[in-house]
């Protein structure tokens, strides 16, 4: 048989924090696929970071499900992946307070969503938000993972991995892979319909502002039929344009037509039958993510049965891991 090439391997996570947005998908997940394809992959749902703010139990729940059925709807196979939730992995916990030790206050107290964050959590800047890229970083090192797939968000969280992995290394010897960022293919920068100048956020308080990943066919068309745009009434990629610009990036990402041939399509057309195209092409695009949502997220002994042996399988290539860690560190090895 012909010697297959080691493929790298690349990890990420996403928090349970409410339905991700159109802007999730085609700026992120849409990719995680094709990522697939190419990558020895691991993909998890982050539950462990979602209660650095507090969640209500049974809603919280729900939404690791609903999250770890949402990764298998827009593709990735959990026969092929590994498809974990994390609080389900005991290792990333017991890394996680070990990098702690290996952690500076002071390199901690510059990451910038922990400065955002207490800001918007005043009420509850726990140690755990704090710690949380110590967290991120154990689910990365963990699997020895070449690459990450990140956003501008999360690259000083993967900074620090790679300071914690090498600093490791440096005092022990080879232990862990020091990870480099993943770009992918610049995915759509979605922004909100409400207020153009911003991200598209599943925690705007407006709801009109951002489509959710699991919205029906009818509340999409009414959202995208009152986004924002201007008083051109021309469909015309151009600065200050915001709104409109925003629907044709969603459009091209959704149709693959470049911005020339939308404009083409719409000349002489007003923003009404616009709005409707572009709502009917998003309606498309999550048309079969949400069907197999759908019939999943009824399917729960499936569901649990993958859950199972992913934690089975996470668990087992992460507690090489942490055992090489914890052996080099000098914690007490039974000799028999
Ligand atoms: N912190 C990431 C976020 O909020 C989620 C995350 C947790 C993650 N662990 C990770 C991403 C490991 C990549 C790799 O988006």
């Amino acid at each position: 048989m012909e010697e297959q090439v080691k493929k790298k391997k690349v990890l990420s996570l996403i928090q349970p924090s409410g339905t991700p947005t159109l802007g999730n998908y085609l700026g992120a997940l849409k990719n995680w696929n094709e990522i697939a394809e190419e990558y020895d992959c691991a993909f998890g749902v982050a539950d462990l970071h979602a209660i650095t703010v507090r969640q209500d139990p049974a809603k919280f729940r729900e939404q690791i499900r609903n999250m770890y059925a949402l990764l298998i709807a827009i593709g990735l196979d959990p026969e092929k992946n590994i498809l974990f939730v994390q609080s389900q992995v005991p290792t990333h916990a017991q890394l996680a307070w070990i990098l702690d030790c290996y952690t500076q206050f002071g390199e901690m107290s510059r990451m910038t969503q922990f400065k955002d964050k207490s800001k918007t959590h005043a009420d509850n800047v726990n140690v755990g938000l704090f710690a949380y890229p110590a967290l991120m970083a154990a689910d990365i090192l963990l699997y020895q993972a070449d690459l990450v797939p990140v956003g501008a968000d999360q690259k000083q969280h993967l900074e620090i991995a790679r300071d914690i992995a090498d600093r490791f290394n440096g005092i022990y010897g080879q232990t862990f892979t020091s990870p480099e960022p993943l770009f992918v293919k610049e995915g759509a920068r979605v922004m909100s319909l409400a207020d153009p100048t911003k991200k598209m956020s599943k925690s705007d308080a407006n709801p009109k502002g951002f489509i959710s990943m699991l919205d029906t066919p009818d509340v999409i068309m009414k959202k995208f039929k009152s986004a924002v745009t201007d008083s051109d009434a021309c469909v015309k990629y151009a600065e200050g344009k915001d709104g409109v610009n925003n629907l044709m990036s969603i459009y091209s990402a959704c149709t693959g037509k470049s911005y020339d041939a939308i404009e083409a399509e719409f000349a002489g057309k007003g923003y009404g039958d616009f709005k409707v195209a572009v709502a009917e092409a998003a309606i498309e695009e999550l048309r079969p993510v949400q069907d197999k949502f759908n019939q999943l997220i009824n399917e729960r002994a499936y569901l649990e049965d993958c859950m199972k042996q992913n934690a089975e399988i996470a668990t087992k290539i992460s507690q090489r891991t942490l055992d090489k860690a914890m052996k080099k560190i000098g914690f007490y090895q039974f000799k028999g």
